[in-house]
């Protein structure tokens, strides 16, 4: 995978890197040989505490996701509550508690990591900012920790802001409790994004939004995904917004969660409004359903 460290403190060396991958790609949808692996799961297992009182959030995890180079892969994560979704993003983020593994191995870039990195950014179940920080000074965030100067920061902070939809003259110097939710996820996902992530960490971005927000946002993270061309792991618990957002579809068991089955799902085409009415799509939908149902009925969940 790329050397994101020597880019790390500079986002216009960052942006002319990107784009200069991006006209190498060739054809986007292609899946070419002998591709490298920027993450993998080998028999992950977590483990919370010790001796009788020890519980097992995840169990026996194996999946590889291609760096697909000029597109990357964006792969869905469902699963019950309290299954492991979480769990799984944070140890690829490389957070504590969850990281380390108790036993297996998190891999990104064929490499075991040591903790969190510039080469993932993560987006929270509970969209966080800094309640003391301006909507430009949340988003400009990342990039003043790496160094770079007010002025760039400031601008890079501002074509954000606009990327996600929010106005930078009326939004920018507002601050997070002046803000919807809507909103105030728009400011998270700019705050992660900015910096280039290679691989994206989204946690149930979408659950608290309204539906036609919801349609929009997804929208909007289709065009910044095609533009970033990162491989993005997204939870959620709606089978629509995974068969949308999908390439492919991990369905993890109730506790302690494992893969029980992963899905390919058609490319989003058209606007999330659109397509999530087509019949094919909805065939998708109904597939994992009962995929879902069957999974649930069997008496493989729970199994420890
Ligand atoms: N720090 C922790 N200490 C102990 N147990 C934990 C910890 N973090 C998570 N767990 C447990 O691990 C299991 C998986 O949690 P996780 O947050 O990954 O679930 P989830 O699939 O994301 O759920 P939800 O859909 O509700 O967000 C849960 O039973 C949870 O209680
Ligand atoms: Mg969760």
């Amino acid at each position: 995978m790329t050397d994101d460290k020597s880019v790390d403190n500079n986002p216009q060396v960052a942006e002319g890197k990107v784009a200069a991958v991006a006209t190498e790609a060739g054809d986007k949808n292609s899946r070419a040989e002998g591709l490298s692996r920027i993450v993998e799961f080998k028999n992950v297992t977590k483990r919370f505490g010790d001796g009788p009182d020890a519980f097992t959030a995840v169990k026996d995890i194996n999946f590889a996701v291609e760096d697909l180079p000029g597109r990357g892969e964006f792969v869905a994560v469902l699963g019950p509550s309290g299954c492991g979704k979480s769990t799984v993003l944070r140890l690829i983020a490389g957070l504590a508690p969850h990281h380390p593994a108790t036993s297996g191995e998190v891999l990104v870039g064929g490499k075991p990591i040591p903790g969190p990195g510039a080469d993932r950014g993560m987006v929270f179940q509970d969209y966080t900012s800094f309640d003391h920080r301006s909507v430009l000074d949340n988003v400009a965030f990342g990039l003043e920790c790496r160094g770079v100067d007010k002025a760039a920061r400031y601008e890079l902070a501002r074509q954000w802001i606009g990327k996600v939809g929010l106005s930078v003259d009326k939004d920018a110097d507002k601050y997070p409790h002046q803000l919807s939710g809507g909103m105030r996820q728009r400011v998270a996902i700019a705050r992660t994004l900015i910096l280039r992530p290679r691989i994206i960490l989204m946690d149930e971005p979408f659950g608290a939004l309204d539906p036609s927000t919801r349609l929009r946002m997804q929208d909007l993270l289709i065009e910044l995904w095609r533009e970033l061309e990162a491989t993005v792991f997204f939870v959620t618990h709606s089978i629509e917004e995974a068969v949308y957002l999908g390439d492919r579809v991990y369905i993890l068991s109730a506790s302690p969660g494992t893969i029980l089955e992963e899905l390919g799902v058609p490319y989003p085409d058209f606007p999330a409004k659109e397509m999530q009415r087509d019949p094919h799509f909805l065939d998708y939908v109904f597939k994992i359903r009962d995929t879902i149902e069957s999974l649930e009925s069997s008496d493989r969940a729970g199994d420890d």
